[in-house]
């Protein structure tokens, strides 16, 4: 769950405090307001939680996502677009590197097999209606204002949270599940936005899905070798036994992103400069 506190304050900025799940909200939302363009980014984001509670998920991963489609036929006449937040985690555990949008599709989880459904509809809502959609396909998004709290939190955020007790000389250290040759595509929160707003505006964009991501991948190990540098500061590292479930290796084809005009302006190096800037 995101904290309120984390948005900017612009009298452009209307936030309504409620769930996808709210109907009665949602028509209301719908039916009283003129939307150019709806980014759908809301969901049960933990993939761990999705196995632990797989009903409730599907309720706000995916019929949540149809309700919603169905309201936008009904009542916004006039939408330009709206682009759809989907996973990686539709690709699985299918080994072939790099991901392109054409892969095979192994959604492994209750998570995954939501985002691949509703992603489905999001894009057979504009071939069967014509209402105007697109979806994107998601790699491993890091930034500022994670929350590392939760377990299920992304490797940076936690990561990021360990350098920062460390630089408090608060006692810590970084479990690292596996021997660190595990690679990820990860993908800075301001590429992310770049990705959406082309998405959002292009023509040639319409009907389809875009995988969002770097088109690199980097090891956990060197990753935590760019901060040390970074920061100046070794983190000390306890070794513990691969997570079960994880995938080795993860990295996207963009060229179809990229057809777009799309650029990752942001390399890890830079990406964790700017996020530990901002912390
Ligand atoms: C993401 C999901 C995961 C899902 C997978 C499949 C999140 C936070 N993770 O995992 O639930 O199964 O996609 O698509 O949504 N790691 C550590 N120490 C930590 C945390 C993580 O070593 O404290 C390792 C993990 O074992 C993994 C790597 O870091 O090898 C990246 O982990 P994570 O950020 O969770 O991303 P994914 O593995 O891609």
């Amino acid at each position: 769950m995101g904290k309120e506190e984390n948005l900017i304050e612009s009298l452009n900025l209307k936030f309504i405090n409620g769930s996808v799940t709210d109907k009665n909200l949602m028509e209301e939302v719908l039916s009283q307001n003129k939307f150019d363009y709806i980014f759908h980014l809301a969901a049960v984001a933990s993939v761990a939680d999705s196995v632990a509670r797989p009903v409730e998920t599907h309720q706000i991963n995916f019929e949540s996502v149809l309700s919603l489609l169905e309201l936008v036929r009904k009542y916004q006449k006039d939408l330009k677009r709206l682009v759809f937040s989907s996973s990686a985690a539709v690709y699985g555990d299918e080994p072939t590197l790099p991901k392109k949008e054409e892969s095979v599709i192994r959604p492994l989880t209750p998570y995954a097999v939501d985002k691949f459904a509703a992603e489905q509809y999001v894009l057979d809502y504009n071939h069967l209606y014509g209402v105007p959609t697109s979806a994107v396909r998601f790699f491993n998004v890091y930034g500022p204002n994670q929350n590392p709290e939760s377990p299920y939190s992304g490797v940076i955020s936690i990561l990021v949270d360990r350098y920062k007790k460390l630089q408090s000389e608060v006692d810590t250290q970084f479990t690292l599940f596996g021997d660190g040759s595990q690679s990820r595509d990860f993908v800075f929160i301001e590429d992310v936005i770049q990705a959406l707003l082309l998405v959002a505006d292009k023509p040639e964009s319409l009907g389809k899905q875009f995988n969002v991501g770097t088109g690199n991948a980097i090891t956990l190990t060197k990753l935590i070798e760019v901060i040390d540098e970074i920061l100046d500061i070794k983190l000390p590292i306890e070794y513990e036994s691969e997570r079960e479930g994880d995938i080795k290796d993860s990295v996207a084809n963009i060229s179809r992103l990229n057809s777009l005009g799309y650029e990752a302006n942001f390399s890890i190096n830079e990406g964790m400069k700017r996020y530990l800037d901002s912390e």
